[in-house]
């Protein structure tokens, strides 16, 4: 830090002067909280609803640059990660903070594998669900019924024990993801099948039906290997600090990840995948676009999809996205939502009201015509986001689990109400 890396702050209401340090690009509000305060006063806090700038953490696992549309996991950017490696081995390396050598990968793997199947008292809860349950309703539960099947796990400080409860969770994901969605069906409900690879297991549980041993088309494998790694992780979005904060009162990572889930549920976050594909479902044809956009300048509705917290320039995701859509049509032909998709994307680039807000495509723009492809109804797509950011939340956990800073999140308010009314009984009230 050089000499002027502090900030001179006047409190004009009473002429003191404080110098605050700047560390990283930013000030302590701790450092903050001292202008004002006195022996009977707090000093000054800071009001940022939706934390739009507010560092929580400090964190090594990703690193975005919205400007440049650059995102990288432990320093190695997604295209690289995309192009040449495979989910798992991301997920280790998001976990672990750096790349597996081959017999860290195949013990690795190889627990994993092991460790996809669920008490059976789990699949009687899944299928207690009403036929039109929605899959993420059912994700959510499963992850959290899992705390009470391993009690264990509220042992947060015991790594031995931290790592069996981050294998278990990658891994019974995609059974839940499966049977919520076989739920919906109305059928059986497929096991893992531990000859297949980590996707292919999961496409085995979710289209096998009376065939011996489920054939999964590998190119559509891969194409899900890619998409589960794009959304491994993305620093401190909505649900990663929702499992942080949810996490910060040290309780097991079932719960903190079942609140990561319901985080993603949202539409305006991973719920959007599924909103795109209603948004293009309801367009239908290109001659209907230009209306559309213009009810979503009237702000009458969103453009399902575009815009971003981080990202200022394209989603380096939805670039990649689109590549893999160009896979995935090659064996299923290509979505008729594609061309709408397509001519929404060239209007939205050019129409100021959205090159103004600096709005792109982001990763659910495209994901969804994939999914949608893949033959996934839309309830599931957020599912898949899910399983893809699990390693990514369990990374966050770890690192909130171990850092000294870090306190139980319980941030300061701006209070708004009434102050000393006296209550009056509801029998006074009423009488
Ligand atoms: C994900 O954080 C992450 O990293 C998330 C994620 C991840 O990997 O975890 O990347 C995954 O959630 C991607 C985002 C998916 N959500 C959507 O596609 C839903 C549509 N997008 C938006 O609702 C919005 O862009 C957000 C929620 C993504 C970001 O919202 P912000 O940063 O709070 O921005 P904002 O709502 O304050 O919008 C700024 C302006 C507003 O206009 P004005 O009020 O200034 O006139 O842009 C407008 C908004 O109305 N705007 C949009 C828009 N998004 C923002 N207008 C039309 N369509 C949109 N999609």
């Amino acid at each position: 830090m050089t000499n002027n890396e502090t900030l001179t702050v006047r409190d004009n209401r009473t002429g003191q002067e404080y110098e605050i340090p700047i560390a990283d690009g930013a000030i302590r509000a701790s450092d903050l909280g001292k202008v004002g305060q006195t022996a009977d006063e707090h000093g000054l806090a800071v009001y940022d609803p939706g934390f739009t700038n507010t560092a929580s953490t400090r964190s090594a696992v990703t690193f975005i640059d919205g400007d440049k549309g650059i995102l990288e996991y432990r320093g190695y950017p997604i295209e690289q990660l995309a192009e040449s490696s495979n989910f798992l081995e991301v997920a280790y390396l998001l976990i672990h903070g750096s790349l597996p050598t081959k017999e860290q990968f195949d013990t690795w793997e190889h627990e994993i594998t092991y460790h996809t199947f669920v008490h059976e008292n789990v699949r009687s809860l899944m299928q207690g669900f009403r036929y039109d349950a929605h899959p993420m309703g059912m994700l959510r539960s499963g992850v959290g019924a899992l705390s009470t099947f391993y009690p264990e796990a509220r042992e947060i400080k015991d790594p031995a024990i931290r790592h069996q409860q981050i294998v278990r969770l990658i891994a019974k994901m995609p059974t839940l993801g499966a049977w919520s969605f076989r739920n919906a069906q109305g059928k059986p409900y497929v096991y893992p099948d531990n000859d297949l690879s980590y996707t292919e297991n999961f496409l085995s549980m979710l289209f096998k039906m009376s065939e011996p041993a489920y054939q999964p088309d590998p190119r559509l494998a891969k194409a899900l290997d890619v998409l589960f790694i794009l959304h491994a992780d993305h620093e401190q979005n909505c649900s990663t600090n929702a499992v942080r904060s949810v996490g910060s009162s040290q309780v097991d990572p079932y719960s903190a990840v079942s609140a990561g889930i319901a985080a993603l549920y949202g539409p305006l976050h991973g719920g959007a995948n599924e909103a795109v594909l209603r948004m293009l479902a309801r367009i239908k044809t290109i001659e209907n676009v230009p209306a559309f956009i213009e009810g979503v300048k009237k702000g009458e509705e969103r453009l399902m999809g575009f815009g971003h917290r981080v990202y200022k320039n394209y989603d380096p995701r939805a670039k990649l996205i689109t590549k893999a859509c160009d896979d995935v049509f090659e064996v299923t032909g290509v979505s008729p939502l594609l061309e709408v998709a397509q001519e929404l994307e060239k209007i939205a680039l050019e129409d100021e009201y959205f090159v103004s807000r600096k709005l792109y495509p982001n990763v659910d723009f495209y994901s969804g015509l994939i999914y949608e492809a893949l033959q996934f109804p839309p309830e599931m797509f957020t599912v898949l986001f899910a399983i893809g950011r699990t390693p990514g939340w369990l990374a966050q956990w770890l690192e909130l689990v171990d850092d000294p800073e870090q306190k139980i999140a319980r941030p300061k308010q701006i209070y708004t109400g009434d102050r000393g009314l006296d209550f009056v009984p509801a029998s006074q009230r009423w009488a």
